[in-house]
Parts: structure tokens; sequence; C-alpha cells
């Protein structure tokens, strides 16, 4: 019935002799008509070697196993289905999976993996799943995948891949969907994904490629994500597929599109282009069955020079999504119900301001694309390349900005040169410049006036400078800037007067600096109103005046490891946008109900972690907002995640009086609580989704292994003046307000609940 190679049969039989069969190890529960077995979140540091070896199904999450030996699973061969999600395993030996030529879906993901080694995956001739994200693999070996040939999906996703070399993936005959998503990738070899003559999706999106990998791509990819790349234009024949379908450049930095980039997709029927910086479209050559162009969110100006576009897809019966930015008049209309004679030009006036006045050389008849020019001009020790319009001269001892670029060009990598001080006026003649990279410069002055003239700049890196301070003209002169690297300085206050000329700045790193308040009111919402990430980590706030950072567009914003005392709401009242939050690190001691009060409609991700010993307060605060949500204007009814790991939190019975409220709070929106038990110290560091200790707690009713957790011990610190409605202080109280014990007496249980408490 089963054919194995002699040698498995042997060294199973051997080993079968002190195994008695259906034996189940201690530590797992067996299922002997699925032939299943699992041992989740036993703190295991190996496989059992007691597994019956008839088992197919064998789930091993949540456990420590750190390295997988050579041949970690050779007393099991009918393997089929093996999870290893979550395991700390930090390095797959070669030939850990000899043997296991029976398994379908192997998952590693959740792993500490850095290195996949040559050979790793051998032995699983017939595996079709390999989940590798949520790991740290910054290096793929030849031939590391070479006995996969059955494979059709891949996950590499949230890794720390910055390269792909070429035939990385050499010997995945089978491959349908490759996942290469939220890695670091700013560079993949031409013949990064040769060979693979099945894959028909390719997931790049969320990394950081600055050009399309015209090269790399391989013809037979009919669905091609990359969004949330940096990518600012697309030239000519830059996707040259063709069987391409689907291709998603949305949420990227695109600026212009030569009009024959697509020329060569000529079955592509789905293209979006929403969330970029595009002005303006030309009809797009190429595809002849175009169906849906999606415009959605770019500054699109109606004007004449949209005339062609607009008449090109009502005769294709392109659908165009999205919607006229300007002129005033036809503002928000959608692209779609547009007549050629809504779109008019009545003067210079209603035309793009920088399309029609900069362009110098050609008359300003036709619209602009920009294209290569072929001549090479270079100063000393910079390399230009004039393909790609891009130049470098990084880490080449400068001590002034060199002179002399090609004129189109588009980015210019001057980092880890000895700068010391940009004086006025240090880029003549850099206006087609949108990405300029001055990291490591030890920049420690900038003259106001330094950026005078790149009216293109749309990208800005003074990352790991010296920088103590920022004149208010700083960036005049370079109107574009959306996306400023500040991270990394000595900056002491928040550099507001430098910022005002910045209308579009969209994404400000303000990371490892030296700022301690952020002040006045309105700080943000007065300086950058069109701010939608702001990137404040590793400083060392206190204080944040009222209002300082209302504003509404914010979407994101991290504040994590800084030194706040309270949930900031005050100087949050205005932010309708605001998706995430990121508090972890930092000692919060209080939170009000009304705490997240101003974002409760957007909120999806909040970070409450690692958040010092005084905590617990803060979670009960967050269910009561919840419990009482009706009584407040709105509930939380975007949040998907909420991380409350490594604080102290109590994994005890007193915490079951609230356990409907968590049901109900949980339930709304499939939101996902990530939490740890800090108490009792058998249970510390335990997730509180798997310890079992509310089993045994009286009326618990439900089943387990449910979201419970609350330490219902208040904070030692006086709150200060709640602004919270009277009776809902009163009800927390009442409910969960027993008398904070000291540290000796951490194990007493509150006098106010009564308690079982079940000892693991
Ligand atoms: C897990 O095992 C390791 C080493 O065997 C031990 O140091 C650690 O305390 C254990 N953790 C738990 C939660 O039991
Ligand atoms: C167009 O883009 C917007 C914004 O990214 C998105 O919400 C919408 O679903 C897209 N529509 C289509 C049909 O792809
Ligand atoms: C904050 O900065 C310090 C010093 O640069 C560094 O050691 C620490 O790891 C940083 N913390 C985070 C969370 O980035
Ligand atoms: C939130 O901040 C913590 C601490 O700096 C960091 O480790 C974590 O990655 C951040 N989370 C997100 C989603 O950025």
């Amino acid at each position: 019935m089963r054919s194995l190679p002699a040698a498995v049969v042997l060294v199973t039989l051997a080993v079968s002799l002190h195994v008695e069969a259906g034996k189940c190890p201690r530590v797992c529960s067996c299922d002997a008509a699925k032939l299943a077995v699992t041992c989740v979140g036993k703190n295991l540091t190996e496989v059992p070697p007691t597994i019956d070896e008839i088992t197919v199904k064998l789930d091993l999450r949540i456990n420590n196993l750190q390295v997988l030996p050579r041949g970690a699973f050779v007393l099991t061969p009918y393997l089929t289905h093996l999870n290893l999600q979550r395991c700390n395993i930090i390095k797959v030996k070669e030939g850990a999976f000899r043997t296991l030529g029976r398994v379908v879906s192997l998952n590693l993901a959740y792993n500490k993996i850095d290195i996949l080694y040559q050979e790793a995956f051998d032995g699983l001739s017939s595996l079709k799943e390999l989940h590798l994200d949520h790991n740290r693999v910054e290096e793929i070996q030849p031939g590391a995948f070479s006995q996969l040939g059955f494979l059709n999906m891949l996950a590499l996703t949230r890794n720390q891949l910055v390269y792909i070399p070429n035939m990385a993936f050499q010997g995945l005959h089978n491959i349908k969907w490759l996942r290469l998503s939220h890695n670091s990738l700013n560079n993949l070899a031409p013949e990064a994904f040769a060979g693979l003559f099945t894959l028909s999706r390719l997931s790049l999106d969320h990394n950081e490629l600055q050009f399309f990998p015209t090269q790399t791509m391989t013809r037979e990819v009919t669905h091609l994500h990359m969004s949330h790349n940096p990518i600012t234009y697309l030239g000519e024949e830059s996707v040259s597929m063709a069987k391409l379908t689907h291709l998603r450049l949305d949420h990227m930095s695109l600026q212009d599109l030569s009009d024959k980039a697509l020329s060569r997709a000529p079955l592509l029927s789905h293209l979006d282009l929403s969330h970029n910086q595009l002005r303006y479209l030309e009809p797009i050559s190429g595809p002849k069955q175009l169906a849906t162009l999606n415009l959605t969110a770019n500054p699109i100006y109606c004007n004449c020079y949209m005339r062609p576009l607009r008449a090109w897809a009502k005769l294709g019966g392109v659908k165009l999504l999205g919607t006229c930015a300007g002129p005033a008049h036809l503002s928000e209309e959608p692209l779609q119900v547009l007549t050629p004679l809504d779109l008019r030009c009545r003067g210079r006036g209603e035309a793009p301001k920088d399309e029609l006045e900069e362009n110098d050389e050609s008359t300003t008849s036709s619209p602009p694309t920009a294209k290569p020019k072929q001549k090479v001009k270079c100063p000393v020790n910079c390399d230009c390349d004039i393909e790609v319009l891009h130049a470098t001269c990084e880490g080449r001892g400068h001590t002034k900005v060199p002179r002399g670029f090609p004129a189109k060009l588009q980015l210019l990598d001057l980092r880890s040169n000895h700068f010391h001080f940009l004086p006025a006026n240090s880029f003549p003649g850099s206006s087609h410049v949108l990405s300029l990279h001055l990291e490591f410069c030890k920049i420690h002055e900038i003259e106001g006036g330094a950026f005078q003239g790149m009216k293109n700049l749309f990208y800005l890196y003074l990352s790991d400078n010296d920088l103590t301070s920022l004149v208010p003209g700083t960036f005049a002169g370079a109107p574009e800037l959306t996306y400023l690297h500040l991270e990394g300085n000595r900056l002491g206050l928040f550099p507001g007067s430098a910022l005002a000329p910045l209308q579009n700045l969209f994404v400000l790193h303000l990371e490892k600096n030296a700022i301690s308040k952020l002040e006045p009111a309105g700080l943000l919402s007065s300086v950058t109103p069109k701010l939608r990430e702001l990137y404040l980590t590793n400083n060392t706030i206190t204080s944040i005046a009222k209002g300082a950072l209302d504003s509404a567009h914010m979407g994101i914003l991290h504040l994590d490891s800084n030194q706040l005392k309270e949930v900031p709401t005050h100087a949050l009242s205005q932010v309708p946008n605001l998706e995430e939050l990121n508090l972890s690190h930092n000692s919060v001691r209080w939170v009000g109900p009304n705490a997240f009060h101003p974002m409760s409609q957007s909120l999806k991700r909040l970070y409450l972690d690692h958040m010092g010993p005084h905590f617990p307060e803060p979670v009960l605060a967050l269910f009561k907002f919840q419990m009482s949500r009706d009584a407040l204007a709105g509930p939380l009814t975007s949040l998907e995640v909420v991380d409350l790991q490594e604080n102290p939190l109590m994994c005890d019975c007193p915490l079951l009086p609230l356990r409907r409220s968590v049901q109900s709070f949980t339930g709304i929106n499939g939101l996902q609580v990530i939490a740890t038990c800090g108490h009792p110290p058998e249970l510390r560091g335990q997730k509180v989704r798997d310890v079992q200790v509310f089993m045994s707690c009286p009326h618990s009713s439900s089943p387990p292994n449910e979201e419970v957790f609350v330490d219902p011990r208040p904070p030692k610190v006086r709150r200060p003046k709640a602004k919270t409605p009277g009776v809902k202080a009163e009800s927390l109280k009442a409910k969960a307000k027993p008398p904070k014990p000291t540290k000796s007496q951490r194990q007493r249980k509150p006098a106010t609940l009564k308690v079982t408490k079940k000892t693991l």
C-alpha cells in the first residue's frame, strides 16, 4: 500500500521497535481516526520522538524548536501536512525535510529564519504550498528551491529581502503564485525569475523598487501587483509582458508615464494607477482590450490636454475611474462624465503650472513626457546612467556638492560624503530631479535656499546627519517635496517653520531625533495640511500641546519609544482619518474611556505593547470605552489590530466579569487582539489566547480559547482629571477597582471578587 525508499523503511522499522504503535506523546493530543497529532504551545525544543509513524497531519505550532536538524522528521514519513508556525526557528539545516516526500503543505511562517540554504527543502517532492512569510529571510542561496518541482505557491511576504539574485527560484517548474510583498526589495537581478514558465501571479507590492524591473519580468505573468513602490516614472516599453491582464501600479509616486510605457502589454485589461502624482495622461497605446483605467486620487488637471485621453477612452470603451483635481469648476468631477467641451484651455492660468511654464527647450504646444536623452555629461567621481536618468556619487569623498549633472536627471544619489554645510543654491540646474539622497553626509547646517530651483523635488533624504535645527527658508524653492526624511539627526524642536512652504508634504520622518515637546496648538494643521504619515519614534517627547497633532489627512502616527505618560488624546482632537497609532514603549499610566474617541471611526491598528509597569489600567479603559459605546458618539468600529504584548496583564479569574464585553469587543470586526500574560509568574510571556487558566473559573460558560485579559488593579499614580462623564467613571470603578497591591502582595487576590484560581 505504501511504497517507501528501502533506507527509510529500515530506519523507521528500527525505531518502531521501541515505539508502541498508536502511542501519543505525553504533551500532544492525537486523533487516531484522522491520523492527526497536535502539540501546540508546549515549549517543545525538539520534535517529539514518539509520534506515531503513520501520522499524516502534524501540528507543532508555537513551540521553541530553534534549529531544525538534518532528518528532523525521519520518523514520520507519511506526513502530508506539517505546521511549524511560530516555533522560534532560526535555522533550517540542509536536509531537514528529507524523507517527507508526501508533504503537500508546509508552514514555516512567523519564525526567525534569515538564510534559505541550498538543499534546505530537499525531499519535499510533492510540496504544493510553502509558507515562509513573517520571517527574517535576507538571503536565498542558489538551489534553495531546486527540488520543489510541484510547488504552486511560495509565500515570502514580510521578510527582509533587499535583492533577488539570478535563478533564485530555479526548479519551481509548477509555480503559479510567487509572493514577495512587504520586503525591502530595491533590486532584482535580470534573471531573477528566469525559468518560471508557469508563473501567472507575482506580488511585489510594498517594496522599495525605484524603477519598473522591465528585464526581470517573465512573459507568463498575468497578474502583477506592484503597488506601494517608490517608482516615479515609467518610460517607453517599460512593461513588456505578453500575457499580462491585470497590473496594479497604485500607491506609487508616478509623476509621469510615457504613452508607450505599456505598448508591449497587448492583453492588459485592468490598469490601476490610483494614488499617484499624475497630473495628466496621454492615451495609452498597446493594450487592445483595456476595460478599466483607475486614476483615483491623482492630481489630474482637467484641461484641454486631457481631451485626447477622454476621447480615446470613449472610443475604446475604457472605463475611467477618478476625478479632476482642478481647475476649480471641475474639481471632484468624475473623469468618466466629462465631455471634450468641458476640457478647455483658456490661457496660461489654467494650465498645469510646471508643465507649461518650465519647459524651456520645446515650444509649449504639446504636453511634455520625459524622454531620456542620449548625450552623457557627468562630474568627476560620479556615475551617470542616462537610460534611467540616474546619477550616483555615493561615498566618493566629496566635500562639496559636485556640479554638471545631465540636464534631465531624475535621481541624484550623494549619500555618504562629507558636505558638513549646504550653502544656498547647492543644486543649480536640477529642476528635473525627483529624488535626492543626502544621507550620512555629516551635514550640520543647511543655509536657506539650499534646494532653490528644485521645483520637481519629490523625495529628499537627509537622514543620519548632524542637523540640530532648520532655518525657515531651508526648503524654499522645492514646493513639490512630498516625502521628507529627517530621521537620525539631532533636531531638538519640530521644524515647523521650515516645513511651512511644503504644502504637499505627505510623509515626514523624524525618528531618532531629540524632540521633547510638540507645540503650539495646531502645529501640524497650520504648517503641513496634507500630511498623511508622521513618524516620531524614538525621540524624548514628554508633552504635546492641545490640538498640536490635529490634521485632517493624517493616517499613520508613530509616537512609540518616547516618554509619554498618557494617551495624547487632547493633542489629537481632530484626526478623522487616523488609521494607525503606535504608542508602544511609552510608560503610559492612564487612558480615559474617551482616549480614542477622536479617531473612533477611523482607527484600525493600535499598538499599546511594552507600556511599562503601570499599564493595566488602559486595558480596562479600552473595554470600558467599547462597552459604553452606545453612550458615546461612536465605537471603534474599524479596529482590526490591538497589540498589547509585554504588559503586566494578570491572567486570572478576576478577569471573568469582563468576559462578555470582551467577546462583544472582539466580535465586532474580526478584531485581532495580541496579548501576553504578565502575571502570574508561571504564565508570564504566554499568549493570553493560549493559556487555560480561565477554564476552571466559576460561571465560565463559554469555551476557554477566547481572548480574555484584564488586570483589575488600579494605577499607582494619581489620575489626571478625567473629562469622563461621572456615570461612566463610577461604573468603571464599581466593576474593577480593588485596592492596588504592593509588590509583595502581588499574588494576593483582589478582595472584591470571588476567585478560584487554577494553578498550572
Ligand atoms: C521554555 O523552555 C526554555 C528552555 O527549555 C525555558 O528557558 C523557558 O523558560 C520555557 N518557557 C516557558 C514559558 O515555559
Ligand atoms: C480604484 O482605486 C481606488 C483607490 O485605490 C480603489 O479603492 C478602487 O477599488 C479601484 N477601483 C477599481 C475598479 O479597481
Ligand atoms: C532608539 O535609539 C537608540 C539610540 O540610537 C537605540 O539604541 C534604540 O534601539 C532605538 N530604539 C528604537 C525602538 O528604535
Ligand atoms: C510600533 O513601535 C514599536 C516600538 O518602536 C515597533 O517595534 C513596532 O514595529 C511598531 N509597529 C508598527 C506597526 O510600526
